[in-house]
């Protein structure tokens, strides 16, 4: 439960009611690291950005083009004030258990030239990032609006290299650049940059309510200008509204180090608190599932004889699952459609397959400790998928199953319609919204990207929207590079449910019986990873619930399964130890009081010397180290690894990771 302790508002009344076409106000961070300008030329807004003395953002313009007549642009009267908020609170689950909420904000209100229109504009500066958010209020002389342009620009002073995707309307499934700021022409965000001075930035989007998701395009004659770029309806409108309007926040998180972009909260902070009475039911946890196993071709989704999630093969999971502490079990191709997936109206999300007794299925779990996950495939068909929406989740929350994974893995209904528009913002957060009401938890894959949302509906847990694991099932598969991106990156969205710890890495174990049923690759593939990395991967990737994706048969016995079978899934406290964003990442995280530190590296193998220096009151430690074997290779000899129990008591820990290696130290008391 949210719960401010020490919240209070100092307001500032700067009420400045200027019928003039010039104004110029300036204001800082609570710690003054930031600095904003706002101001007003001959009728047109715009921002200016200082971070820590540097110039960071300039000639940052506002405003909208409207489909009526006389757009947002050209204002004759502003009037300001200032807000200073300094709060503190408390996260259902997540990477820490509380978080700091200070800044200063400037409200401006804006009256346009011509037609008398109103626009209300939010600035904070936060002592690790800005951001501003739009109000188009309910007004007389707008009584329903389509946005056709968000007028939001800005250019990043100074010389940039940046880590970047780009854009697609559809997918958030992609791998990464890291180039010079000159190629990223049109990405996707979170846009993460470093500034030759050390820098680092990553310019993204929160609270993604009733609006467009946004990606940046780069002027075609200034490489270090954007505009903001919002993904439109299939008859060419951005946004639409009926009268009232509020934009996301547009969010540049600054820091002086790659470990500082991560360790904002700046995302959640400007989310709305908790609206969640109870949080009770919502539980992070770790989850396996029939999942896998149809990816690597070894059994269907869709019913015959080698399908999937039957009752036997369910209980086969949840015994497992009871015998090692996994407190989910995911069981997807439980219902029928899956025949028709990707064509109209497939799925009724209540009728399961005839070799599957959900019931039983469902008791059976309860009485071995062990919860059910739903799945809802959708295949893109958001109107089917509403018509049943309300007696899919019924019939979940009546037997008691209280999470549900769903995806969009199709062209979206209504046709025409872009996964990434406002409308299936809507949608997503209507089912966010619907979940909540059932006391179910989401896993949502192909979603829209995260926006810091589940502060306020913390019933959403995770979500994909990231090149997952699945990819190494069925394509050329995920380099190690990728994954020491995705932190800095898609990480800094949210949550990321990637379904890492495959042992079985070069999938040789089953390689005879796989059928090729996605993709050129499909049935010769491999895991690019050691073991140590599989394992780092899942504290380094945070998501409340993290997925065990190996098939039981893969982790019975082994040795280094002891590492997953207690793993918290929301912590205390996290650190980034050291990095270099797409080369390695070193972490460590705190659940009362037990420490793991995890560290991932690239295709290149790595000596590094982790600075334990932070736990030097606490010394002694027992330690479990799971680490690469000496002759570990994610190519070569993926599967070598070694444990060892060490006691820890000195400031630096040396470790080496192999090429596309990693480790996790494991330090109780
Ligand atoms: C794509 C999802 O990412 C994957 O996790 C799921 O198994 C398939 N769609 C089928 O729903
Ligand atoms: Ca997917």
């Amino acid at each position: 439960m949210l719960n401010y302790l020490c919240a209070f508002l100092l307001c500032f009344f700067c009420l400045i009611n200027l019928h003039a076409q010039e104004y110029h106000t300036e204001f800082s961070s609570p710690e003054k690291h930031l600095k904003v300008v706002f101001n007003m030329l001959q009728g047109k807004i715009g921002y200016a950005v200082e971070y820590d003395g540097k110039n960071i953002v300039d000639e940052g313009s506002l405003g909208f083009i409207l489909n009526e007549k006389d757009s947002l642009l050209d204002f004759e009267s502003v009037n300001t004030k200032r807000i200073d908020h300094h709060g503190i609170w408390h996260t259902v689950w997540g990477q820490t258990s509380t978080i700091k909420d200070n800044y200063t904000e400037l409200r401006v209100a804006l009256i346009s030239k011509k037609s008398k229109r109103l626009l209300n504009i939010k600035l904070r500066a936060y002592d690790d990032g800005f951001a501003f958010q739009y109000e188009i209020p309910t007004q007389k002389a707008l009584p329903k609006l389509t946005v056709t342009s968000e007028e939001s620009r800005f250019t990043l002073n100074g010389n940039y290299a940046c880590w970047w995707s780009w854009a697609d309307y559809n997918t958030l499934e992609k791998n990464y650049y890291h180039t010079s700021i000159d190629s990223a022409t049109h990405v996707a965000t979170p846009f993460t940059l470093q500034r030759e001075d050390g820098i680092y930035m990553s310019i993204h989007e929160a609270a993604i309510i009733d609006y467009s998701t946004m990606t940046l395009r780069q002027d075609t004659s200034n490489t270090h200008r954007y505009k903001i770029n919002l993904v439109p309806w299939a008859d060419g409108s951005l946004v639409k509204t009926n009268g009232h309007l509020i934009s996301p926040w547009r969010v540049f998180i600054l820091g002086h180090s790659p470990a500082a972009l991560i360790e904002s909260t700046l995302i959640l902070n400007l989310n709305a608190p908790n609206k969640l009475k109870d949080v009770s039911w919502i539980q992070p946890m770790t989850y396996a599932g029939i999942w896998w196993e149809m990816h690597l071709g070894l059994s269907t989704w869709k019913q015959g004889p080698t399908h999937g999630a039957t009752t036997i093969n369910a209980k086969r999971y949840i015994d497992f699952a009871s015998a090692n502490g996994i407190k989910g079990i995911l069981m997807e191709g439980w219902n029928t459609g899956w025949e028709n997936w990707g064509k109209k109206d497939a799925f009724d999300f209540v009728t399961a397959c005839p070799d599957l007794d959900l019931k039983e299925v469902v008791r059976y779990a309860r009485t071995k400790g062990v919860e059910m996950i739903g799945h809802h495939e959708t295949g893109g068909d958001t109107e089917s998928y509403e018509k049943h929406l309300t007696q899919a989740f019924k019939m979940y929350h009546d037997l008691g199953i209280r999470i549900v994974k769903t995806g969009y893995a199709g062209s979206v209904t209504p046709a025409g319609e872009y996964h990434h528009g406002q409308c299936m913002v809507r949608h997503y957060n209507k089912v966010m919204r619907m979940a909540a009401k059932y006391h179910i938890m989401l896993d949502v894959h192909e979603p829209i990207i995260l926006s810091g949302l589940s502060r306020t509906y913390p019933n959403l847990m995770t979500a994909e929207g990231v090149r997952g694991m699945e990819w190494n099932a069925w394509s050329q598969g995920n380099m190690p590079s990728h994954t020491c991106t995705l932190p800095f990156t898609r990480g800094i969205a949210g949550p990321m449910d990637y379904t890492a710890g495959i042992f079985d890495i070069d999938l040789s174990k089953h390689a005879k019986e796989r059928v090729k049923w996605n993709g050129p690759d499909s049935g010769s593939t491999a895991v690019h990873s050691t073991l140590a990395n599989q394992l780092a991967l899942m504290i380094v990737l945070y998501s409340p619930l993290q997925m065990v994706a190996d098939l039981p048969e893969n982790y019975s016995n082994h040795p280094a399964f002891n590492c997953i079978k207690s793993l918290p899934t929301t912590w205390d406290e996290s650190h980034v130890l050291d990095a270099k964003i797409g080369e390695y990442i070193i972490m460590a995280r705190r659940s009362g009081t037990t420490w793991y530190i995890a560290g991932i590296t690239n295709e290149l193998g790595r000596e590094c010397n982790v600075s334990l220096d932070f736990l030097k009151h606490q010394w002694p430690f027992n330690g479990t180290l799971y680490a690469d074997g000496r002759d570990a290779h994610y190519e070569l000899n993926p599967e070598s690894y070694t444990i060892q129990q060490l006691s820890v008591s000195s400031d630096i820990f040396n470790i080496k990771l192999a090429p596309g290696g990693g480790f996790v130290l494991k330090l109780e008391k």
